[in-house]
């Protein structure tokens, strides 16, 4: 089955079997999903932040990229335009704020992001939580340096990119930083997304959340976020399709919710 099928598919599976709030017997969940997905407050940085994305959208030079994950669906050359990768590799302002959301409710004060491409998703949550430290990290130099400049033109000072390879970098700053929430968006393939996870394990906080992105981005993420969500240590997982987050919190009863965005 080709990916744009498979992902069809599951879609619309997820749409049959997914539940709204009413059927949310768990009071975290319910009280997420109430905040975060039914009645998000409006995040005033949006406006400043969506402008950023669509100077990159309109931007048709050309960078050079260091892919160190599983690719691109669409372009896999080194030359790559700018408002090609920011069409395909960032999240709406909608999932984007949803992250944000995520950490104000656990009141995070220290986060994890693999992924920063340019530094939207990173803006809306650093924006979002000025109590919070976040902590970024992208392979590709001259995207990581675009992200760098887009949040210093957003006044940005709760945050630190890292230039480097996931599997360097995240180790080592899992030695220093107990993460309340680890985001992982990006090298999308199983046997990486389980490593990132049992990596995290260890070193997050007890009553942390993990988000994956795109989890039904091919069978092997699929099959990634099934073992992840059966592993012991996850208390509550829910999927939303686009994205799953898992709690590691022990004081819930295991349960795995299907949820629409
Ligand atoms: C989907 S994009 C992140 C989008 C971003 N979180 C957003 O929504 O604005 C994934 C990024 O991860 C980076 N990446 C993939 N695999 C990597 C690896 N092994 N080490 C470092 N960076 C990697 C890619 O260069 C890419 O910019």
């Amino acid at each position: 089955m080709n990916d744009s099928i498979y992902i069809l598919k599951n879609y619309i599976l997820h749409r049959i079997k997914a539940r709204g709030r009413h059927s949310l017997h768990s009071p975290f969940v319910f009280d997420l999903y109430e905040s975060c997905v039914s009645d998000p407050a409006k995040s005033s940085f949006k406006e400043s932040i969506e402008k950023i994305r669509k100077d990159l959208l309109a931007d048709h030079s050309t960078i050079k990229i260091e892919d160190m994950g599983a690719g691109s669906r669409v372009n896999n050359s080194a030359q790559r335009k700018i408002n090609q990768v920011a069409k395909h590799s960032l999240k709406s302002a909608k999932e984007a704020q949803f992250l944000a959301c995520l950490c104000q409710k656990i009141d995070a004060r220290k986060i994890i992001e693999l992924g920063t491409s340019f530094g939207i998703t990173t803006a809306y949550v650093a924006k979002n939580n000025p109590q919070a430290q976040l902590h970024s990290v992208e392979g590709s130099p001259e995207i990581a340096a675009i992200a760098k400049v887009n949040l210093k033109e957003l006044e940005i000072s709760n945050t630190t990119i890292y230039q480097g390879n996931f599997d360097v970098v995240f180790p080592e700053l899992l030695k220093e930083v107990e993460a309340d929430i680890i985001f992982i968006d990006g090298n999308h393939t199983k046997e990486a997304t389980l490593r990132y996870f049992e990596m995290a394990l260890d070193h997050i906080n007890k009553k942390g959340l993990i988000v994956f992105d795109d989890i039904y981005w091919s069978i092997g993420m699929t099959e990634a976020w099934q073992s992840i969500i059966k592993n012991s240590r996850v208390s509550i997982s829910i999927d939303f399709f686009h994205l799953g987050v898992v709690s590691l919190n022990e004081d819930y009863t295991k349960q795995d919710f299907k949820l629409l965005m």
